[in-house]
């Protein structure tokens, strides 16, 4: 009896002496302007300085998606489902962008970046990176303020190489609208693992316009919100 009761006791104690797992937050998402970040990339290394620059980030992966679409290896192939995949011969055009999502971390260089592939997993983003095409940046939503592990992307639709790989015109809006439409068209697959995905409109979190856009092109401030499923 005396041995049990002791037994609880140093189970208790040790149970709150053991630090708290660092436990992602079950949100969607959380909007960065809350906490000093902002809904555009920083596209000229000004870190959200007067006159900074940057792309919206107009799709969100939410945190609510099957979690191993969250992770870098997970999102990769779901990008694959998708038609993008990672650049041409690992070649790596144009510089890093950065990002503040209001998660305590400031701002932080993208993770990875990934390009059309028509259909090549392998070798079509070097198709992408000649006639141009859609392309995505991501962000991860992971600071200890706001550890939702949403992946936030800044996708558009790009020139040619020939015309240095600018944005086209309304590039950000069709960008966003390709991404999305590829998405929710059916149940899409790479490698084995299939997905569904659930897309929602939002208008709050970037205002219409081109106010601190990169490129002067103006956006319609549609974010979407995609949940994303391995079923
Ligand atoms: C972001 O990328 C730039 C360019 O590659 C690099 O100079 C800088 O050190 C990076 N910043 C961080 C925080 O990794
Ligand atoms: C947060 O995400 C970044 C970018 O993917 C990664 O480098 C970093 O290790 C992550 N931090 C934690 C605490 O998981
Ligand atoms: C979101 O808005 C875009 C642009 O108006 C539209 O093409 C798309 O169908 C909308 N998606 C949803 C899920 O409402």
């Amino acid at each position: 009896m005396l041995f049990t009761s002791s037994a609880v006791l140093f189970l208790a104690a040790f149970a709150v002496a053991k630090p708290a797992p660092s436990k992602r937050a079950a949100v969607a998402f959380v909007d960065p302007n809350t906490d000093g970040g902002r809904m555009l990339t920083d596209a000229d290394g000004l870190d959200g300085q007067a006159g900074d620059l940057g792309e919206p980030l107009n799709v969100i992966i939410s945190g609510l998606s099957s979690a191993d679409v969250l992770t870098d290896a997970g999102f990769l192939n779901y990008a694959q489902s998708i038609g993008f995949s990672f650049e041409c011969l690992g070649l790596h055009l144009g510089g890093p962008q950065s990002a503040n999502l209001g998660d305590g971390n400031g701002f932080v260089n993208q993770t990875v970046e990934y390009r059309q592939d028509y259909g090549d997993e392998e070798l079509g983003t070097c198709l992408e990176s000649l006639i141009g095409g859609n392309h995505l940046r991501v962000f991860r939503q992971n600071g200890t303020e706001a550890n939702t592990g949403a992946l936030f992307l800044a996708v558009s639709q790009e020139e040619n190489v020939a015309e240095g790989h600018t944005i086209v015109a309304n590039g950000y809006n069709l960008g966003r609208n390709a991404l999305a439409a590829t998405a929710i068209a059916g149940t899409t697959t790479a490698n084995g693992v299939s997905y569904t995905t659930v897309a929602q409109n939002l208008t709050t979190l970037l205002p219409a316009g081109t106010a601190g856009v990169n490129h002067d092109i103006a956006t319609d401030g549609i974010t979407t919100l995609l949940t994303v499923t391995i079923v």
